[in-house]
């Protein structure tokens, strides 16, 4: 089978029909393929070690985006998430990019920062520290051996004189495929009596920073002027860019668009939402609330976009090796390194804001919410089996998505 992400009609297949075909494209065991199908990703006992006072599980769908090319390779992205519309529209966002070639996305180093707090510091603490730094960076890499033989570990030491009081000692730890944050909070913790002794204060906090702003991910796509949609609309989506730029109320809700897509990814493939959102939003902030993605028009008139934030994700360690479901996910993508999975995640995010842009510069984002969304409210009122759908057409059909008058609908279909 031609290894490609494009595969049209992929949403009318059955469930079955997806997975098998998924299976192809990523060379999954019938184990895998059973594990997808059976939705139960997460046995009790797993559960039971990930956290403490375990009573069950809760379970998201997990759905695949298509038609993402990505650096000129193709993905299939499996993406973790309860809201409607979000993998739709991240497939749609790709498959318009894909026409002027897909994403070219490219990740920094994985540089994660460890902060010692030091109170009462002598007035040269930062001279000395920075006279120190070699012994710092030794001391911090005999702690992660396995690290340094990977090729990672402690890069830089710098300082950051925070109040007259009270300094911030940041090691750098290049921290490889993993996200990063058992290494540095371990290293953070040995450095502290040395970062002690150099500066003669006192260590406070020892932990990681998730404002990670020296590993960044950036993607760029050129989205045709024709299949946006003509110069219009080009034009509109640029005012709904202007507006995000204008107003942090705006920018707010755009960079909520943008994390959608990214935390889907993030939590099928097991890694640390909370960690990429706080990464996320402090980086938005660090001039004043922005966007998380630029657009401009090329001179041929057609749709460049931009996304550039920190991505703390790793592909080996914590849950996503853990969780089952996460490791199949992590097969699906088939990336080689936690840079290429945040490259991904970059593309990802870019799609999901130009399609977000697009649909509330165009028609608006009910209608395409609108057939999934009255699902929902038919499940909501009761309906069981085939009556979903025909509760839910019948309230498309009426353009009234409520749940009184699908539990009119479903009473009136019971009584016949
Ligand atoms: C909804 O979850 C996300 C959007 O509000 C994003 C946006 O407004 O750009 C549609």
């Amino acid at each position: 089978m031609e290894r490609t992400s494009r595969i049209p009609g992929f949403y009318q297949l059955p469930v079955e029909e997806r997975v098998a075909k998924v299976a192809a494209f990523a060379g999954l065991t019938e184990e895998e393929e059973a594990l997808l199908r059976s939705l139960d990703g997460l046995e009790r006992e797993t559960a039971d070690r990930m956290i403490e006072n375990v009573i069950g599980a809760l379970q998201v769908p997990m759905g695949v985006a298509t038609n993402f090319l990505i650096n000129g390779r193709d993905y299939l992205i499996p993406m973790a998430v309860e809201e409607t519309s979000v993998v739709a529209a991240a497939s749609n966002g790709a498959k318009q990019a894909r026409v002027s070639g897909g994403f070219t996305a490219r990740a920094t180093d994985p540089l994660m920062i460890g902060q010692i707090q030091v109170m009462h510091p002598a007035p040269d603490a930062p001279d000395r520290i920075a006279a120190g730094k070699q012994d710092i960076i030794d001391l911090a890499n005999a702690q992660d051996r396995v690290l340094v033989k990977l090729g990672g570990g402690a890069r830089d030491v710098e300082t950051r004189t925070l109040d007259k009081d009270m300094l911030a000692v940041h090691i750098l730890v290049d921290v490889r495929d993993a996200m990063g944050a058992n290494a540095v909070n371990t290293m953070a913790e040995a450095c502290a009596p040395l970062v002690e002794e150099l500066t003669g204060g006192e260590s406070r906090l020892r932990i990681i920073s998730n404002l990670a702003d020296r590993r960044l991910a950036e993607a760029t796509a050129v989205f045709h002027r024709e299949t946006v949609g003509g110069e219009e609309v080009v034009d509109h989506m640029l005012d709904a860019y202007r507006f995000a730029a204008l107003d942090p109320y705006r920018a707010a809700t755009h960079n909520k668009g943008i994390m959608n897509g990214i935390d889907a990814v993030v939590l099928a493939t097991g890694n640390d939402w909370r960690a990429v959102e706080a990464g996320a939003h402090a980086y938005a902030a660090r001039d004043g609330y922005a966007p998380l993605t630029q657009w401009e028009k090329t001179p041929e008139g057609h749709l460049k976009g931009t996304i550039r934030l920190p991505l703390a994700v790793g592909i080996v360690g914590g849950t996503t090796k853990v969780h089952p479901a996460a490791r199949v996910a992590l097969k699906i993508l088939g990336v080689q390194s936690a840079g290429e999975l945040a490259e991904v995640m970059a593309s990802v995010g870019l799609a999901q804001n130009f399609a977000a842009m697009h649909a509330l510069a165009t028609k608006g984002i009910q209608k395409g919410h609108m057939r999934l969304h009255a699902k929902n409210i038919a499940l909501t009122a009761g309906a069981v089996g085939e009556e979903i759908d025909r509760v839910a057409e019948q309230m498309v059909k009426e353009n009234t998505i409520r749940v009184d008058r699908a539990e009119e609908i479903l009473a009136k279909l019971r009584r016949t």
